[in-house]
């Protein structure tokens, strides 16, 4: 096999981070540039080209539709460039399956593109940036890996961009997929599919836009008034993500306010907020006008409404296919 190119585009995280010392809790995410990153990287001595690019250095609850706009449009000129055999971006692990999820709907299919992070900071004790990376790399110079979408690589497993979700707030295994597992073992020097690729030579499936409409996430509770409907919904929102109790659910009177505004025309969709939550249509959906959201969480159901709404899908049966189907 010939001498992969890598294009890496940074945005920060703790794969960048640095604490005050190796065992302290407390750090900084985004410290260290790409090329610093890259450095270290070499004393590896892996068999690839690196070509490194900053997008943004932060920690990755500050990412943004402006970062987003950048690195997609990166992201896209590497995947053209006949050179290049495939992408790593590295990014906080906070919001990283977002991103995945929104670059997974909003690029072809064409070349691995990979994310990945670290849950230990560059100088912690244990830093299991450098180990994700390798593993990163071995990902996105694998043929095999286009096709699958988006990919985000973490802790030795490869998960598709629509099943991984952060499950935990400490540990190196601190990631899930659902329903899917991983799809994916990987590390430094082998890499295992669980399957072939299922998305072999798609386009994008939706043209990225850097401005989305307003789709808050309503987050359930217990004692939950219907006001509280009203505080969240203004005159910009376009539509609801429900991230309900259980399957989706959510008191009476405050299934009452949402159903007026679906009879308004504004689509809602039912998440659960439970990590492992499959929501499934129910009867009075049909008659609510609500949305499952099937197997995806309130963040992934809400970017996945965000791009039907600007692509002016507003019908809730037709809503509700992309969310059976993708
Ligand atoms: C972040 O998401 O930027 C901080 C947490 C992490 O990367 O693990």
């Amino acid at each position: 096999m010939s001498t992969p190119n890598i294009t890496v585009l940074a945005t920060g995280g703790t794969i960048a981070g640095e604490a005050d010392s190796a065992t302290r809790h407390d750090y900084r995410p985004g410290q260290i540039g790409i090329e610093d990153f890259l450095g270290r990287v070499e004393t590896l001595g892996i068999d690839a080209n690196l070509s490194g690019t900053q997008i943004a250095n932060i920690g990755s609850e500050d990412m943004s539709p402006a970062i987003w706009a950048q690195l997609h449009k990166s992201i896209s000129a590497a995947i053209e460039d006949p050179v290049c055999t495939g992408v790593i971006v590295t990014h906080g692990t906070d919001t990283v399956e977002e991103t995945a999820f929104l670059l997974d709907l909003t690029l072809p299919t064409i070349k691995p593109v990979v994310l990945v992070g670290a849950m230990r900071p560059a100088n912690a004790v244990g830093y299991d940036g450098l180990r994700n990376f390798a593993n990163a790399i071995r990902v996105a110079a694998d043929r095999q890996a286009a096709g699958r979408g988006v990919l985000v690589v973490m802790g030795d497993r490869v998960f598709a961009a629509r099943d991984i979700r952060k499950s935990r707030t400490r540990g190196t295994d601190a990631f899930q997929g659902f329903p899917r597992g991983s799809v994916g073992l990987v590390t430094p020097s082998a890499l295992d599919w669980f399957g072939a690729p299922w998305r072999v030579g798609e386009s994008a499936r939706f043209p990225f836009k850097r401005d989305l409409p307003d789709v808050p996430i309503l987050f359930v509770h217990a004692g939950m008034t219907p006001d509280y409907v009203d505080r969240l919904v203004s005159d910009n929102t376009r539509g609801v993500v429900v991230a309900g109790v259980g399957e989706g659910n959510m008191p009476e009177p405050v299934r009452a306010a949402l159903v007026a505004l679906a009879a308004k025309g504004m689509p809602v969709v039912r998440a659960s907020r439970l990590d492992e939550g499959l929501v499934d249509r129910e009867p009075e959906d049909d008659e609510n006008r609500f949305v499952a959201a099937r197997a995806l969480n309130p963040q992934k159901a809400r970017i996945l409404l965000q791009m039907l709404i600007a692509a002016g899908t507003l019908d809730p049966t037709a809503i509700q296919l992309e969310y059976d189907g993708r």
